[in-house]
Order: C-alpha cells, then structure tokens, then sequence
C-alpha cells in the first residue's frame, strides 16, 4: 500500500510522531529529518496522519467522507482519555434494551445511513474493514424478510416433526436436529401458528426497519469485526431515540440457506453475523437492569521476596 501515503515533505518538521506510532514501521526520517515511506503499509490506518502536529501526512485511501454525518453535527476532534463523561457512558450502555415493541412509525433512510457510518467507527481485525451493511429500510420490505426467514423455519419444523428422523440422525452422531426440537420447534411452531394465523410478528416484533451486518471473504476476523460494529449501532441507535434489537433467529436462517441473503441482494460469498431491527421503542423503563453475576479472575505471579 505504498501509494496510499502522500507526505508534503515541506510541512514535515521531522518529530518522527508517526515513524514511532506506525504498527507496520513502514515510515522512516530521511537523512535530512523528513519522513517518508520506506516499508510496506499493512494497515491504512491512519494513526500517522492522525498523530502528525503539521498535517503532513495524508493516507489517500482512506475516506473522509466517513466522518460526516446527515442527522447530527459530530464533533470532529479527537478526544484525548479521560475526558469523557464516564457516568453518562455507563448510563447509556446499561440503559440499552432489546426492543421487542415498536411504535408504527417509519425511520429516516438517514438516519439508518448514519448508524452504518458509526458502525464503521469499530476496530476491525487488521483494519480490513471488510464489513458490509444491508439496509432494510421500511415495514413493507421486513415482511417480505421475515417470510423468507419463516419459510426455513416452517420447513425445519417439518424435518424435526419426523421424531424417525431425529432418532436416525442421532444414532449417526448428528444430534443437531434431535436438540433443535427440544428446545425451539415448539416456541417456532407457535410463532408460525401466528404469523401465518393475523401477521403477529415475533421474529422482528414489528419493527419497521433493520441493518444486517456481514462482511466480504478476505477479513482475517468477520465475525468480530461485525458484531464490534453492531454494538456500535446498538449504542448509537438509543442516543438517536431509537431501539434496536438484535435477532438471531434470522442470522440463523440466513446461514443455513444462503437463498435468503441472495433475495435481498446480499452476494453469496457475504456472511450475515447480526440482523438488528431498528425502530422507535413503544415501550419506556422505569430502570435500567442489573446483570448476572460473571466469573471474573485475576492472575499475577506472586510476588519475589527481596532477599535482605
Ligand atoms: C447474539 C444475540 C442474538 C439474539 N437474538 C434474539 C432474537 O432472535 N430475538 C430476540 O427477541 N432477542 C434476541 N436477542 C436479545 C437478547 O435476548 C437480549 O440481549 C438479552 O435478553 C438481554 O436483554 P437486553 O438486550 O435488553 O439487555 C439476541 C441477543 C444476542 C446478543
């Protein structure tokens, strides 16, 4: 990626900021104290340009576009670590819900466009950034997506209703099915039952909208670097006045039969790793919820006596 860089040699004042912050040490000092590109660039990932006090340094392909936004003003500078609200982080961290009821109100393109640019704001397993966001943009396309969805369901449960054929399976070392049964088919069945008896929609719980979040081949880590954006719009998407929640079953579906993905226009190579419907939340909590307890350890090596 030597191209990508474009030093302006008479701004440089040779601090050396970004020889020592690249991660591929592809910057060096020239005899006369001016950097340049003298190793292969592995990442594109901005730190030197973003480092340098002179602007000197530009990395050509990255997209400046990426840091404008349509629905809000962002604050374009760097914010140095703890100079931020911590309080108010953890606040909206912990008041983030899954959203299982929405008003029967659009969301802007817009602002579906902006939660993808903030998606993109995420570390990505060496800054591959191979990511890839499906926009599902109104109710009208979410029904057509949830009967794609339910049709794998309806004809999975007609496999794991054939208990011979569970049992053959499980005799095969194939257990799959047999575990699908006992713990899904009936709450599925249910939810078939219902969507096909008045349109009741459990999968995506009525909501009007959804972002799929996949990535390209080639990422070294795409299943990370999706959901590290995801949490990213889950985040964004409660400070915009929106919920969100994320629907597994459809990721699920989408995996097993890749025709899914294909009727909404998604390659077959892409993989889905979080399907997030988005809408405004018809529902209001008094307080945010505690959590189970987590195995938390610490190791350190003990520590040496000092002989005296
Ligand atoms: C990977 C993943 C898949 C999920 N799939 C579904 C789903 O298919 N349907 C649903 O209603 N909620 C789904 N959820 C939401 C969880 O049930 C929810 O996060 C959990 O109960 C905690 O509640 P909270 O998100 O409100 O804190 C999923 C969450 C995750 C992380």
């Amino acid at each position: 990626m030597l191209t990508s860089h474009h030093i302006t040699s008479e701004q440089c004042i040779g601090c050396g900021l970004c020889v020592r912050i690249c991660p591929s040490q592809a910057l060096s000092l020239t005899e006369d104290g001016k950097a340049e590109v003298s190793g292969e660039c592995a990442f594109a990932c901005g730190h030197c340009a973003a480092v340098c006090p002179e602007e000197a340094i530009k990395v050509t392909s990255l997209d400046n576009d990426s840091l404008e936004f349509s629905t809000f003003q962002p604050d374009g500078r760097w914010l140095p670590p703890g100079e931020t609200d911590i309080a108010g982080l953890v606040r909206l961290m912990r008041s983030r819900r899954s959203i299982r009821m929405y008003q029967d109100r659009p969301v802007a393109h817009d602002l579906l466009l902006d939660l993808v640019k903030i998606g993109t704001t995420a570390p990505s397993g060496t800054n591959s950034q191979r990511w890839t966001f499906t926009i599902i943009p109104d109710r009208q396309s979410m029904v057509k997506f949830g009967h794609l969805v339910a049709a794998f369901y309806r004809k999975l449960n007609r496999l794991a209703a054939r208990s011979w054929l569970r049992k053959l399976l499980k005799l095969g070392g194939f257990g799959e099915l047999d575990s699908y049964y006992r713990e899904y088919y009936q709450n599925i069945q249910e939810g078939l039952d219902a969507w096909e008896k008045d349109g009741t929609d459990r999968l995506f719980h009525g909501a009007p909208a959804a972002i799929l979040v996949g990535a390209r081949p080639g990422a070294s880590c795409p299943q990370e670097d999706a959901l590290l954006a995801s949490g990213n719009i889950l985040l964004a998407a409660h400070s915009m006045g929106l919920g969100t929640c994320l629907i597994g079953f459809a990721v699920e579906a989408m995996k097993r039969d890749k025709s899914i993905g294909g009727k909404l226009g998604i390659p077959r190579d892409e993989k889905i790793y979080a399907v997030i419907a988005i809408g405004y939340p018809a529902v209001a909590f008094q307080r945010p919820a505690g959590r189970k307890e987590s195995i938390v350890r610490t190791f350190s090596l003990p520590s040496r006596k000092t002989k005296t």
